[in-house]
């Protein structure tokens, strides 16, 4: 039988079976069957499989599970909840101010890098709530947009900045 490991993930704590060496990617999509984190490149060049571990981005293509450890894991799918913790929120939204500005000037096409760049940009915005163009620019460096919409999540990420309240 195989032994499973505990993964703070979301919010909540999960059990998986995975072996410790497994790329935390595979444990996430494989094992947990969540969308949010994809493959890409498989080695840390693209930013698709980007998590937050204790708030910062994390390339999980190539992040063994053992590395994980206690730390708690953010996906894209948990963003909104994360929102509403840091906030202290009643309720979970639909969406968070990123997404919002991300699906108001249509910065998404294909989407495949889009979680990636939420990941960053919510890491961002948590550690500096109003950056610059050239430091969100330089934070986005390494997230690679085969599409080409790298100006519309400039926008997208400049509007939610402003959002009231903030973005994150
Ligand atoms: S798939 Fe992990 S960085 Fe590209
Ligand atoms: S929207 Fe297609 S890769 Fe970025």
């Amino acid at each position: 039988m195989a032994e499973s490991t505990t993964l703070r993930l979301n919010g909540s704590v999960v059990s998986v079976t995975s072996t410790p060496d497994t790329p935390l990617l595979y444990v996430l999509t494989d094992e947990l069957q969540l969308q949010g984190p994809r493959f890409g490149c498989g080695l840390a060049q693209c930013g698709a499989c980007s998590v937050l571990v204790d708030g910062r981005e994390l390339r999980s293509c190539v992040t063994p599970l053992a590395a994980i450890g206690a730390g708690a894991v953010t996906t894209l799918e948990g963003l909104p909840a994360l929102l509403a913790e840091r906030r202290q929120l009643a309720q979970v939204p639909e969406f968070t101010p990123l997404q919002q500005a991300l699906i108001a000037v249509q910065a998404i096409q294909c989407g495949y890098c889009s979680n990636g760049m939420q990941i960053k940009a919510t890491e961002l915005l948590m550690q500096n709530p109003a950056p610059t163009e050239a430091v969100i620019r330089s934070a986005l460096d390494g997230h690679l947009c085969r599409c080409g919409t790298y100006p519309k999540i400039l926008e997208a990420i400049q509007r939610a900045a402003q959002a009231p309240g903030g973005a994150v």
